[in-house]
């Protein structure tokens, strides 16, 4: 499989991993297993009092489609209103980063992870 020049390059060089506190209740946190592979990605995000993403920081223990597609979404995510953020589809992650067709789940765990840690965020903050 071919992989292309964005993807190799989030995959080399991935922006935003790592962790925020997931106590603080402008974190919301999501831990998403890809039923078909069963590798799994934490997202958080750090929603300001605007409701604009300040900050976004992933984990992987995925394939490089899963490395690459954290590193791009933490960072088309990171300024973005929670209404944009819930707007990004996986079909936009797959489109950025050439995945082929065996790689759609990769870029649909990154998108789940999205929702589901704004889901988490809106439950510490009754949003
Ligand atoms: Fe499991 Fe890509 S093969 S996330």
């Amino acid at each position: 499989m071919r992989y292309g020049a964005k993807l190799l390059d989030h995959f080399e060089n991935p922006r935003n991993v790592g962790s925020l506190d997931e106590a603080d209740a402008s974190v919301g946190t999501a831990v998403i297993t890809a039923g078909e592979c069963g590798d799994v990605t934490k997202l958080q995000l750090r929603i300001d009092a605007t409701g604009r993403i300040a900050e976004a920081r992933f984990k992987t223990f995925g394939c490089g489609a899963a490395i690459a597609a954290g590193s791009y979404a933490t960072e088309w995510l990171t300024g973005k209103t929670v209404a944009e953020a819930l707007a990004i589809e996986d079909a936009r992650i797959a489109e950025e980063l050439e995945l082929g067709p065996q790689k759609l789940h990769c870029s649909a765990m990154t998108q789940q992870a999205v929702r589901a840690a704004i889901d988490d965020w809106r439950g510490k903050n009754k949003a």
